[in-house]
């Protein structure tokens, strides 16, 4: 405990100092606004989960700070930094193919400095994979050297090699890092970092090491600070949010802060994810049910609903205790909504397994599942287990999982017609229609007319019908036309 305790101290300078850096960037950006009359612009590009959008936030807060004006247009970048993932193997085959692209735009621009970082370059066979065959590329860095972007940036604009820092580290949260935001009413805060608990399946234990804890107070803080800027629904980030508070000095878990986080001022709504089945528990559901910001709906990943897969994915639940929960929950929080994770095509897995996944899926009756094919992970246990289901085999595995959700979807997001909902909303939807799109509670899409003063806002709306997986209504008559 008292390491822990040490190793956030030593980091809790590390942003302060890169300052010296901060300040060289901003000197070689001014002499090139001098020279140019054009504002260097930098371009930050985040793939996979929320944890590394977060990421991607401060990666371009760090940015702005050096003098570079966000842009999304690659045409105009002086900087590109792809944030990377390493989940799955079509993520860094997309990461590969945009590499390849940039080699045209630094030759038509050799000032261009272009930047990986994140999940997949913390691989040391990508990051050697790199500097083979990438040699266009300027600077490489992972996931626990992020707050070091300044003196990597000075180094990889001014050395004339490539940069490479993939240095892992055990310890430590850097506080205290500029954020840009993206637009809306939404905010992404994490809470914890890292993983413990070595799924077989999934390269993230390697790639962002051991599980860390904010302390509460800079967590709610950070809320605070949000809330008090008009931010209207924060989520609490964590690769496994259930294990909250391991290691920190103060004596918390993720209810007690949900709790804390909860006894803010303000009309905001909070949401979290991700929760690891093996650490959900009733206190959990009960403190959900108790804290009238937090959203009723949980996504609880099953990944599987066959035992003995379960079993080879070390997940440490099994289905009847996973269902179990899900009851818990259920009792606890009534109109409770949920979402999950499902893996077809598993090393091992048979279509009997598949067909266990699948009636699970239908007992529980999830909102929404977010599903994969199996892609085997370098360095994790199940690369080596044995995979005899073909890709196409289990292409039509995975077809048959969408079809049954979506019926089981459709019946879910029918179930809310005729209910008044309350929505946060975020903006025209994209049809064209003139339509208002925002999300409930239980996050369901939710369209309806009204006026762009409504966006950033909550409204509650009477849901009449349902519509291209989304619910359509209008603004419930008792306020008409109102925010709340
Ligand atoms: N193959 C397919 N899906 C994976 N996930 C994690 N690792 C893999 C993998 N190797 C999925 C899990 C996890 C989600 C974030 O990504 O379902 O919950
Ligand atoms: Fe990966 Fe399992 Fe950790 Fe989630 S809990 S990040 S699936 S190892």
């Amino acid at each position: 405990m008292q390491k822990a305790q040490e190793n956030r101290d030593v980091l809790a300078g590390a942003w302060a100092d890169q300052e010296e850096y901060v300040s060289r960037v901003i000197r070689l950006n001014e002499e090139a606004y001098t020279r140019t009359g054009v504002h260097p612009k930098a371009l930050v590009h985040s793939f996979g989960c929320q944890q590394n959008v977060s990421d991607g936030e401060k990666l371009k807060g760090m940015l702005v700070q050096m003098g570079y004006q966000p842009t999304d247009e690659l045409d105009e970048a002086d900087v590109v930094l792809y944030n990377t993932c390493a989940v799955r193997e079509n993520a860094e085959d997309r990461v590969y193919g945009l590499l390849g692209q940039l080699k045209h735009n630094k030759e038509k621009k050799p000032s261009m400095i272009i930047g990986l970082c994140g999940c997949m370059v913390q691989q040391e066979h990508v990051a050697d994979r790199i500097r083979r065959s990438y040699r266009h590329v300027d600077l490489v860095f992972g996931t626990h050297v992020m707050h070091t972007l300044p003196r990597l940036l000075w180094e990889a604009a001014t050395s004339g090699h490539m940069v490479v820092d993939i240095t892992d580290s055990e310890n430590g949260i850097v506080e205290g890092l500029p954020v840009v935001r993206g637009e809306g009413a939404k905010a992404w805060v994490p809470v914890m970092y890292g993983c413990d608990n070595f799924c077989t399946y999934c390269v993230v234990p390697y790639v962002r090491g051991r599980e860390r804890s904010r302390e509460s107070a800079q967590v709610v803080q950070e809320v605070r600070e949000l809330v008090a800027q008009g931010y209207k629904e924060v989520m609490l980030l964590g690769q496994n949010v259930n294990s909250y508070g391991k290691g920190l000095a103060e004596e918390i878990d993720f209810s007690g802060l949900l709790e804390k986080v909860n006894g803010i001022e303000g009309d905001f709504r909070i949401r979290f994810m991700t929760s690891h089945p093996k650490d959900a528990s009733k206190r959990l559901f009960e403190t959900m049910a108790r804290c009238e910001k937090v959203c009723k709906h949980l996504h609880l990943p099953v990944q599987c609903g066959s035992n003995r897969i379960l079993e080879r994915m070390n997940r440490r639940y099994s289905v009847e205790e996973y269902l179990r929960l899900i009851d818990d929950a259920r009792s606890a929080m009534p109109g409770i909504s949920f979402s999950s994770d499902i893996i077809v095509g598993f090393p091992g897995e048979t279509y009997e397994d598949f067909s266990a996944t699948l009636a699970l899926i239908r007992q529980v009756r999830y909102d929404s599942l977010y599903t994969f094919i199996y892609s085997p992970r370098r360095g994790t246990k199940a690369a080596q287990m044995e995979d005899p289901i073909s890709r196409e085999e289990k292409g039509i595995w995975f077809r048959e999982l969408l079809g049954v959700q979506e019926e089981i979807g459709a019946q879910r997001l029918a179930s809310y017609v005729g209910r008044t909902l309350r929505v946060l909303v975020e903006g025209y939807e994209k049809t064209g229609e003139g339509l208002l799109t925002g999300r409930s509670e239980e996050n369901a899409v939710v369209c309806f007319p009204g006026d762009a003063s409504l966006i950033g806002q909550f409204v509650q709306v009477r849901a009449r019908g349902v519509r291209r997986g989304a619910l359509v209504g209008e603004i419930a008559p008792q306020q008409s036309g109102s925010s709340v």
